[in-house]
């Protein structure tokens, strides 16, 4: 593997694949903020307006405690007539006719029992009456305090207000009940007002929004080319721990660069998940790493191992996997180098796995393995024919080799074989580099991904 160059990682897409993240999900975010913060507005303006009415019925209801003190301080609320004109002058004058007008009052005793009562005849009881029967505060919930609701009877707004009366000793004595129509002229005003302040609300959030953007967009940058780096560093090493390994071999690159083309056609192939196929690369790149840890008598004898020599060989196995294992970025790398000597039928090393116990793309390698190891010269052979080898392959079928993966291979080998067979490094290595920026762009953007997560959710 060459050194390693922007287009490994396909820098120039992360880019505009960032661009773009960026301004979805801070559009997304600036649409949630405006509606939770219209939402938000709505309620509290709604709260207010209810608010300024029951303090205008309030004040009114102070005002007939006044007027009407003989009667609030007499056993059983005096005279009841004389109250009741009180109430019907009350209804008349009193009220805060700028906002609205009473529709109907009620004055209950202590026991919410009505004693009283006084209609406005613009409010037809055919429309108040049922509602209030089914509407009607419970007087004996909370005696000292007042309650106010703002409810619609059909089309019209009303406030709907429970206020209790005092006599001159401050006990309760009685409640006033008031239903209190809203002027139209009143609610469009609230409503104006509540618009006008949701729109410069949502106004202020865009502007933030837009103003934070490019110093988002620069900050989220910085961290790209920084992913960047790491990811090429990452790469660069997995491109040293190669060649170190092929340097120990007899072979030198060209087994490694060939296997791993055939291993991620295979994959691909296969269609292997983005992560599988990562680790398949970074597996077929250093499936032989541990030889580093195999002397150099027995992995340059030209002749036979013996049982012993054979014992040490297969060792390269577990030093692979003690290498990588220790690894963050190169963990995934295990799958594949720890079982790339296994079989099918489990008469492989260096753990015996048998079927899918194997990890798959330690299957997918095997077979690119086996088939490159076939078709090249060895000090010990010289290289058979493509279908020669898939005889052999063939032979295999179920007990080397996973039939499922050999069977998609045989159908891909000759022309694989044709795209790489006397290829040399340098033609080997291009090749190479087109798979890793097709692979690799994902494992990229993946950290970008979580990086600007992360910033986003001002988890940073
Ligand atoms: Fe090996």
């Amino acid at each position: 593997m060459a050194r390693t160059h922007p287009a490994w990682t396909g820098e120039a897409q992360s880019s505009r694949s960032l661009h773009w993240m960026l301004l979805k999900r801070l559009a997304g975010l600036s649409i949630l903020v405006c509606t939770l913060t219209a939402v938000g507005f709505f309620y509290a303006e709604r709260a207010r307006f209810a608010a300024t009415l029951r303090d205008a019925v309030s004040y009114g209801a102070a005002r007939f405690e006044r007027l009407a003190v003989q009667e609030l301080n007499a056993p059983n609320l005096g005279d009841h007539a004389h109250l009741q004109r009180i109430l019907d002058d009350f209804q008349i004058f009193s009220q805060p006719l700028h906002l609205g007008v009473s529709a109907r009052l009620t004055l209950m005793d202590a026991q919410g029992r009505v004693v009283v009562e006084s209609r406005n005849r613009d409010f037809p009881g055919s429309e108040i009456d049922p509602w209030l029967a089914a509407n009607r505060f419970a007087p004996t919930v909370r005696e000292d305090a007042s309650r106010h609701e703002l409810v619609f009877i059909g089309t019209r707004p009303f406030l709907h207000m429970l206020i209790p009366l005092r006599d001159s000793a401050s006990r309760v004595v009685a409640y006033a009940e008031s239903l209190f129509a809203v002027r139209e002229a009143v609610i469009r005003d609230a409503t104006r007002r509540m618009w006008l302040t949701q729109a410069m609300a949502v106004g202020l959030i865009l502007v933030t929004s837009g103003l934070l953007y490019p110093i988002m967009l620069g900050m989220l940058r910085r961290m790209h080319a920084t992913s960047v780096l790491l990811l090429e560093a990452n790469l660069d090493t997995l491109d040293a721990l190669g060649r170190a390994s092929a340097k120990r071999d007899s072979d030198v690159d060209a087994h490694s660069h060939r296997v791993t083309l055939y291993a991620v056609r295979l994959g691909e192939a296969m269609n292997l998940p983005p992560g599988d196929m990562r680790a398949l690369i970074k597996g077929a790149f250093l499936h032989d790493v541990g030889k580093i840890g195999v002397p150099d008598a027995i992995l340059r004898k030209p002749g036979r191992l013996t049982p012993d020599e054979m014992a040490q060989m297969r060792l390269h196995v577990v030093y692979g996997r003690d290498i990588v294992s220790r690894s963050t970025w190169l963990r995934d790398a295990v799958q594949v180098i720890g079982g790339h000597h296994e079989r099918y039928d489990g008469k492989g090393y260096d753990r015996g796995l048998a079927g899918e116990d194997i990890p798959l793309t330690a299957r997918v390698f095997a077979v690119a393995d086996v088939f490159d190891a076939l078709t090249s010269v060895r000090p010990y052979k010289d290289a058979l024919s493509v279908d020669q080898a898939l005889d052999i392959m063939r032979a295999e079928r179920g007990t080397h080799f996973d039939p499922a993966v050999l069977d998609v291979f045989l159908s891909l080998a000759p022309r694989l074989y044709a795209a790489c067979v006397g290829k040399g490094a340098e033609e080997l290595e291009g090749l190479l580099r087109e798979v890793c920026a097709r692979h690799f762009t994902a494992d990229a953007r993946a950290l970008f991904e979580v990086t600007e997560r992360l910033r986003l959710d001002g988890g940073e």
